[in-house]
C-alpha cells in the first residue's frame, strides 16, 4: 500500500527537525497529522508523543509514523511499546530501506541530535517510498505479534 496519510510527533529536542519535515511531507502531497510537540523550548515526555504517533498508526487513523527526539532511541522504545507498532531508529537511508524490505517497519524514529536535516530527509523519502519484500520476511515479521 502507498502510504497518503502520516502521523508525525516529536519531543522538544525533535521539536525543530519535525517542522522540517511536516514541510518536506506537505510539499511532497502527504496528508499530514502533527501531533505536537508544538514548542521547542517546553520541556515534554518523548513517551507521550510516541504514543500518539502508535495510537495513530494501529488506529488506522494514519498510514505511517515518523517519531522525533533527541537521539530517536527513547521515542523509538516507546512507540514500540504500543502493539502492532514496528518502529525502526534510522540513521542513514539503508538503514531506512532496510527496514521497510524486511520488518515491514510503520514507524521512522530518527534522532535530531544524532543526524543532520538531509540524511532525516532521505531517510523519510526511503522509508515512504520502499515496500515490504514479504516471503521469508513475511514469517519473520508475523512472529514479532
Ligand atoms: C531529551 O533531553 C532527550 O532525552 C530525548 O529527546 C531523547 O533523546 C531520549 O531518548
Amino acid at each position: 500500500m502507498v502510504p497518503k496519510s502520516i502521523a508525525i510527533a516529536a519531543d522538544h529536542a525533535g521539536f525543530d527537525l519535525k517542522a522540517k519535515l511536516v514541510e518536506e511531507l506537505q510539499a511532497a502531497g502527504y496528508e499530514v497529522s502533527d501531533l505536537g510537540t508544538d514548542d521547542g523550548s517546553t520541556s515534554v515526555d518523548y513517551p507521550d508523543f510516541g504514543k500518539a504517533v502508535a495510537d495513530a498508526v494501529t488506529s488506522g487513523k494514519a498510514d505511517r509514523g515518523v517519531v522525533v527526539c533527541g537521539t530517536g532511541i527513547g521515542i523509538s522504545i516507546a512507540a514500540n511499546r504500543h502493539p502492532g507498532v514496528r518502529a525502526a531508529l534510522c540513521h542513514d537511508e539503508t538503514s531506512a530501506r532496510l527496514c521497510r524490505e524486511h520488518n515491514d517497519a510503520n514507524v521512522l524514529a530518527l534522532g535530531a541530535r544524532l543526524i543532520g536535516e538531509v540524511v532525516a530527509k532521505d531517510c523519510l523519502h526511503t522509508f515512504l517510498n520502499t515496500d515490504f519484500a514479504g516471503d521469508r520476511h513475511a514469517r519473520r515479521v508475523t512472529k514479532l505479534g
